[in-house]
């Protein structure tokens, strides 16, 4: 078997002990004589799986009874649509007295970025605070943020994946609901859920494959009864309801992230995994602030412990990408709006690789070092 270490932003790299045992599991789970993936999601086998994977989480995380956990289909980018959807007021109304809802967005990135687009959509969705104008290699100061008193909710991303910086503080949202997109750092420290009103995530980064987006929700923001004109699909009242089984879930994706959850409780809880994202990016970011042919994007109080976004210049990268994926380092190149290179690496990136890698790169530098002063 070919080994090769994945820092890919996503679908990425999940822990091999989760891979053995679905591989183990795959042709029959458990004694039913069928995989997981033939199952039906009325079975009392698959309610099961759902059942413990939202227990596993619950305890995980520390989910207060009055939030509901949601696994959906659609990715971040529906919650772009259906975090507006749900939780915009004017919309919640049906807009009949021709109100409009409106919501606070903090735009770090990419991802924040189109997420504003988006809502404004459905409503009155503005910027109230950015860092694009230094593209986005740090957030804005959280002390300075001032939330309108109209907003319905106040909206950041905590990890921006493209461009690799993290909020480490919240915003003061003067009592609005938070609405945090932790796509790329879910599960990856420790999160006090009763500061946000409603969290998503996209499994794919850090908790399991592409296809299920867990949503963390405050009970009293699930609008009651009907929303007029927004699919039923797009209610989290619908999948509330229905315990996330309003129709056919993405069961697979739903299974492998149970595992996933209890990979992590058996690595300490999130705790334990916070300390090891701490010291595997401190390996990188080190060798960063010291090596004189690569250089950082990000400023270091704003750095990404999930993805570390850095350059050894427009003329190396590509060759650093291919010498790289030579020696078994794949996908490092930068997210191709932003270019340059990046390396993911997600709870389940062992320590191992990230030392490889910081040993590869230290080479590579010395080579095109003694290239550059040869010339
Ligand atoms: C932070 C963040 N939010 C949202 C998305 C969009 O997710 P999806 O591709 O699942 O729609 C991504 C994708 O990489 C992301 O990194």
């Amino acid at each position: 078997m070919t080994k090769v270490y994945n820092f890919s932003a996503g679908p990425a790299v999940l822990p091999e002990a989760v891979l053995q045992e679905a591989a183990a599991e795959m042709l029959d789970y458990q004694g039913c004589g069928m995989s997981v993936m033939e199952m039906s999601h009325r079975s009392s086998a698959f309610k099961g799986i759902i059942d413990q994977a939202e227990k596993d989480l619950r305890d995980l995380v520390g989910i207060p009874e009055n939030y509901r956990v949601l696994f959906l289909q659609g990715g971040g980018s529906t919650q772009f649509a259906m975090v507006p959807m749900n939780l915009m007021r004017g919309i919640a109304v049906g807009g009949a007295d021709g109100s409009v809802g409106h919501a606070d967005y903090i735009v770090t990135g990419t991802w924040s970025k189109k997420a504003l687009a988006e809502a404004q959509r459905f409503g009155d969705a503005r910027c109230i605070a950015t860092s694009v104008d230094t593209n986005f290699d740090r957030v804005p100061d959280m002390a300075n943020i001032q939330v309108n008193a109209d907003a319905d909710y106040v909206y950041i991303c905590m990890n921006e994946t493209v461009n690799g910086n993290v909020l480490r503080e919240l915003p003061d949202t003067q009592g609005k609901p938070l609405v945090a997109d932790m796509s790329s750092c879910f599960l990856s420290e420790p999160i006090d859920v009763e500061r946000y009103g409603l969290i998503f995530a996209g499994a794919q980064k850090n908790v399991g494959p592409a296809g299920v987006t867990i949503v963390i929700v405050r009970e009293d923001l699930i609008p009651e009864g009907d929303l007029p004109g927004v699919p039923t699909m797009m209610q989290y009242r619908t999948h509330a309801d229905a315990g996330s089984l309003y129709n056919t879930p993405p069961c697979y994706a739903i299974y492998i992230c149970g595992k996933v959850f209890k990979w992590l409780k058996s690595q300490g809880g999130l705790a334990g995994m916070q300390k090891t994202n701490q010291d595997k990016a401190a390996l990188l970011y080190d060798y960063l602030d010291k090596s004189n042919l690569f250089r950082g994007f990000v400023r270091p109080q704003d750095r990404s412990l999930m993805n570390v976004t850095f350059t050894a210049g427009d003329e190396l990268d590509a060759a650093f990408v291919a010498e790289a994926k030579a020696r078994g380092f794949e996908n490092l190149k930068g997210h191709r709006s932003v270019g340059g290179l990046r390396a993911s690496i997600y709870n389940a990136m062992p320590v191992e690789g990230v030392q490889a890698l910081v040993e590869f790169m230290r080479e590579f530098e010395a080579h095109h070092s003694c290239s550059s002063q040869s010339i």
